[in-house]
Order: structure tokens, then sequence, then C-alpha cells
């Protein structure tokens, strides 16, 4: 059945043109009109909107549903998702499939970057994003412009200062892209670690030709001329950037160069999304009225998406240029307008087209996971691949692929090609073949040689390989490895093993086994996936958890090659729990390895170079039974004028 809306989905503010915009505009001037009067509407009459909010929100739910409300339509509404069925783990793909039933608009706030993009593809009404993890806030972002207009007039050639948290205030990512838009001009002024993400730069400058300034805070105090008097450098060089006509102009995207600051957009620390590895800084931006004081800034409006926590003095509420609370107000004749336009949409029988372009689905296996470990992709399950793009980018030293949900580069070190199952180091004069392999649905992509190699892959080019273990000597090897943890470990029933997804989780068996035959015990064993994006230890024994904290664990591989694979494997244990100990067995140490790891028990020592490679392949109960054997080989890297053909 069709929906009652048209399936206009706004995930990016970047969905709605600007004449669109200023439509929604125009409707929320009348419908701000329509409320003083106190006049009764029917736009939404027999609509029904959703709100699912997966995050707490005060002013982005409640205006919605004030605005439905108005617009004589009615609400239903998931405030806390822990009391939805989210709670036993469904899916998000399938709670927007399945609300979209009850509703003929869902409005959406996920803490996961991408997630109202699934929405989106999942739900059968149109979708609306309330903010998507550090993302993007587009309706903020449509009341931050309709507030900053009201007061200024106009948006083109303003000059608006970001101050803050500019690295997951998803309202400032959405509040760029639309200033680049509408020609207004960007000082970033993030509080420090806190900068605007490159995945944004890059999308500015790949689609808009657009950049901007970043200065601190100290640096735009003197900049603006004496905000403060303690950091004022009258004509600084930064002066002259920013506030003449000196300005470089590539920088400067509008006609006019700015002279004053029209507006501080003052945002607070999204501490909820601070990972430990963020510098969170001692000193945010604490902004009070003497930022305006200066013939520069003293025209400024003071604008903020609010909740404010610190970082905005209670003594500027009062004060006519503080306009934050009205641009709170005007989220309900704003959110009534894109409503309203929606309904718009649906009589003019306007459907959206699909926008994205150079979609790159894998058909080779295996598909790459996302970089950004908040992308919903690395979330939702198998159900959801992760989906990527070409980046438009000029630099090709590493193959640039853009993920669709969250926006995040992937840069790629090995590429591999499905159909001959040879994998290569991905360098720019492979783009042209990549491009084709694309179109072909033959690409693959590696985190690792080793990853690549456990998909049956081979390297382009190799010199002749010879056995240097058969499957005798892989048996003697085993025990001898056994025989070492049974030494080495005084207390064998503290002690668990677990193998590196698939090589050495076939191994961890086998050595479960071995260990069992000299000490009469059996170790619980459990297997780690490194490149599935998730931390989980199965449990290869058929009970259904695998316990690390005060264990001793003994990681099982077949090689070390770089070290990679298991340093990776030792972080995602220690996400689990604390083991008491971690020890490393390998089947073969080949002496050389990238990252200083050392294997506490080896099974056989074979000194290789670098160029060298060791390959283990292990019998399976499968349908093409092979030997245990291990190979080695010279790799042969691509010459530049020796490219695939
Ligand atoms: N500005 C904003 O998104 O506020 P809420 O988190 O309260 O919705």
């Amino acid at each position: 059945m069709a929906g009652r809306l048209s399936k206009t989905d706004v995930v990016s503010i970047d969905d709605l043109a600007i004449d669109e915009i200023e439509r929604v505009f125009e409707l929320a001037e009348g419908f701000a009109g329509a409320l003083e009067r106190g006049e009764h509407l029917s736009v939404a009459d027999g609509l029904i909107m959703a709100t699912l909010f997966y995050e707490p929100s005060t002013r982005t739910r409640l205006s919605f549903e004030s605005a439905m409300h108005r617009l004589g339509g009615a609400v239903i509404s998931s405030a806390d998702m822990k009391s939805s069925s989210a709670a036993k783990g469904e899916s998000l793909a399938d709670t927007a499939r399945i609300v979209s039933g009850y509703a003929d608009l869902v409005v959406i706030r996920h803490p996961h970057d991408g997630a109202a993009r699934v929405a989106a593809e999942y739900s059968l009404c149109p979708v609306l994003n309330a903010g998507d993890g550090s993302r993007e806030h587009p309706t903020q972002t449509l009341c931050d412009l309709f507030i900053l207009r009201r007061k200024k007039g106009k948006l083109k050639g303003l000059t608006v200062a970001l101050c803050g948290d500019l690295k997951f205030g998803r309202t400032v990512h959405s509040l760029i892209y639309a200033l680049a838009r509408f020609g207004a001009n960007i000082v970033a002024v993030p509080t420090s670690g806190m900068d605007v993400p490159e995945y944004v730069l890059e999308r500015l400058a790949a689609e808009r030709n657009y950049s901007f300034a970043t200065v601190t805070m100290d640096e735009l105090k003197s900049l603006a001329g004496g905000l403060d008097a303690l950091y004022l450098t009258p004509s600084g060089p930064h002066q002259m950037a920013l506030f003449t006509r000196d300005v470089p102009l590539e920088k400067i995207p509008a006609a006019e160069p700015p002279s004053t600051l029209d507006a501080f957009y003052v945002t607070r620390l999204q501490k909820e999304r601070l990972a430990n590895t963020d510098t969170a800084s001692q000193a945010y931006v604490r902004f009070d009225a003497r930022a305006l004081r200066t013939h520069r800034t003293h025209e400024a409006v003071v604008m903020h998406p609010l909740p404010r926590t610190d970082e905005l003095a209670y003594e500027l509420d009062t004060d006519p240029r503080a306009v934050y609370f009205e641009q709170a107000a005007v989220g309900v004749p704003v959110r009534m307008a894109l409503i309203a336009w929606l309904v718009e949409q649906t009589k003019a029988s306007r459907e959206r087209a699909s926008s994205v372009t150079e979609k790159i689905r894998f058909k080779a296996e295996p598909s790459p996971r996302c970089a950004n470990s908040n992308c919903i992709t690395r979330f939702e399950g198998a159900h959801l691949r992760p989906r990527f793009r070409l980046a438009r980018t000029m630099d090709r030293a590493a193959l640039p692929l853009r993920c669709e949900y969250c926006e995040r580069e992937l840069r790629v070190e090995f590429v591999g090609h499905a159909r001959s199952h040879r994998y290569y180091r991905y360098d720019e004069n492979l783009y042209g073949y990549v491009r084709s392999w694309i179109d072909e649905g033959s690409l693959a992509v590696f985190e690792t040689v080793k990853q690549a190699e456990e998909n049956g892959y081979e390297p382009y080019r190799r010199g002749p390989q010879r056995e240097v273990m058969d499957s005798a000597e892989v048996a003697t090897a085993i025990t001898s490895l056994a025989k070492q943890i049974v030494d080495d470990l005084p207390d064998l029933t503290n002690v668990s093993i677990v193998g590196v997804v698939s090589r050495g989780a076939m191994l961890a068996l086998r050595l479960r086994d071995a260990i069992h035959a000299i000490a009469a015990l059996t170790l619980p064993c459990g297997a780690i996936d490194v490149y599935s994006g998730s931390d989980i230890v199965q449990p290869l024994d058929g009970t259904t958890e695998f316990g690390v904290e005060d264990r001793n664990i003994v990681i099982v591989d077949d090689v070390i090659n770089s070290g990679w694979t298991v340093q990776r494997a030792m972080t995602a244990l220690w996400r689990l729990g604390r083991p008491s100990g971690v020890k490393l067995a390998v089947l073969i140490d080949r002496g050389h390895r990238a990252l200083p790891i050392r294997p506490n028990y080896v099974g056989k020592r074979i000194p290789t170079s670098r160029t060298e490679r060791v390959q283990v392949r292990l019998a399976t109960n499968g349908k093409h039974k092979q030997q245990d054997r291990v190979m080695i080989y010279s790799v042969v890297e691509p010459m530049k004028e020796d490219q695939p053909g």
C-alpha cells in the first residue's frame, strides 16, 4: 500500500535543496503567526507521526510532537527505547519497518552514526533524522538557520563562529554543510582536540569547494580586536587574515569578506560520545557577555542548540543578543513547516530518486567493515552489510572508500580480484583496475595479507613454493606446543584457549585435544574473529559463554606475520574482561614481524625474510580433504609497469 506521505526522507540537511529550505521557512513564518493567533490547523489531519528516541531529548522530541498535534495530527512515541523491543535485541531495521506500518512519518534519534539512513532504507514511510550519533541533526539546523535569518535578515555573507566540541557536535556538522551552501563564512573555534572531523572537511571540499579558517579561542579573542583585554593583539596577522579585506579569498566563499562576527554558535562538550582515547579538554570554552563587547562582535547573536552545561553563562540570558531560547522555541513552527512541506510534496506527487551515486556493492567476499567503531553497520548484525562508495579525493595513494552510512573513510591497503583470486598491495596505479573490478562486482578488500590468504587469495606474483612441514611434522609441532603449555602453566584448571579465526581456531581445538592427551584435562576453548567487528569469543566446546575474567588465556594462531591480528585479538580480550595472564602460542615462528610481539610457545621456528611468506594449510573434514602442509614462498610485489591486465 502506498503511504499517505511520499517517501521523502530527511537524513542529512543536504537532502533538502536551498529552495526547499526556503519554502520550509516561508511555511514556518506562517505557522509562527498562526500559533500566536491561536488558530486551529488541520494540515496533518488523519496523519500519525511515530517518534523513536534511542537517546534522550527534550527539545527535538517534544517540539516534533507538539508540531504534529498543532497541525491536527496524532503521535505515537517510544521516548525510552528500553521499554520497547529494542531492549530484547530487535534490530533497528526491523523496528523501522514495523513502526512505519503504524505511522505515516517516523522521527528517529539514535546514538550510532548512520542509523537514520538505515531507518530510512527499511521504513516504508518518510524518516526524519532527529540526530544520529555524531553525524547530523538536520532539523536542528533548520531551526538554527531560521533564527539566524530572522535576526540578521539574510544568510549569505554572514560570518558565524562555531565554538566548542566541533568533533562530536552533530548540530555543528549539519550547520556547516548548510552555511556553506547559503554562502556564509565560518570560523571554527574548537576546544582543544575537538576539531571538525576530516570527513566533514573533505565533503565540503569535494562537493562545494568550500573551506574555512580554524582558530583557537585565544586567537579569536585577539582577532576580534579585544574580546578580552588580556589577549588583545591589535593588528596581528590573524586579525588581518580574518577580519579585513586582505582575507585569502580562496578561504572565504562569500563575495563579501567579513569585517565583523554575526553569530557565535556555542556547543556543549558531547561527553556521551567521548572514547577513552579522546582528549577532552580541561579548559572547555566558557562563553559570557565579555565576548560581545568589541566593535567587531557587539552586533553578534549568541546561539546554542541546547542543552547547555557550563559553557554558556546564565548572565547572558537577559541580553537581547542571546537568542538560544527563541532558537529552541521556533522548533515548533519550523517542524510544523517541515511536516506541512512533506504534505505538499505528497500532494504534488513528488518522490525522491535515490541520490546515491557510485555505490559499491561488494559481491566478492569478504566485504569490508567500516573503520568507524560507532558506525551503525557495526551494531546491526549480518543483515546490514556495510556499503561504500569511492570518495572524491585527489589522493589515491590508498584506496579511499567512504561508508554510505556514517561517511567515514576506509583506507584500503590490500585489494583482491574475486575471479583470479589474486591480491595486491594497493597503490594509485591500480586505481583504474579497481574501478573496473567495482563495475564487474569482483573487488575484494583486505585489512591484512593474512586476511587475504585466509580467504583463499594468493599474491599477484609469487616465486616457487616449497613444503617446509608435512602433516606428521605439523602433528609433532602441536604436541610440542601442548607440552610447553603443560610444563609452563602451573594451574591448568585456570587456563582457557582462544584461537584466532580461522586457522588459529582450528589449531586451538587440536591443541586442546593434545593437552587433554597429556594432562587428562579438557580446557575451555573459544574462537575470536578479529575481522568481524565484534569482540565476542565464540565458545567451541558447546558451552554458551566464554569467561575471560581472572583466567590465564592462551591465544593460538598459525603464523605471526605483522603481529597485527594477535594484537587486535589481545585488545578484544581486554575489552571483555581482565585475564590474569595472556600467553601466545603459534605453530610457526618465522622470526620476522612488524610489531614487537614474541610468542611464548612455538611449534616450529622457520626463519624467513620480509619478502617470504609462510602459509599453513590444515586438513578439514569438508568435501575437499587436504593434508596438513606448511608452505613457504617468496612474494614478488607488482612493479608499476607490470600491473594486472
Ligand atoms: N538541541 C537538541 O537536539 O536538544 P534535545 O537533545 O533536547 O532534543
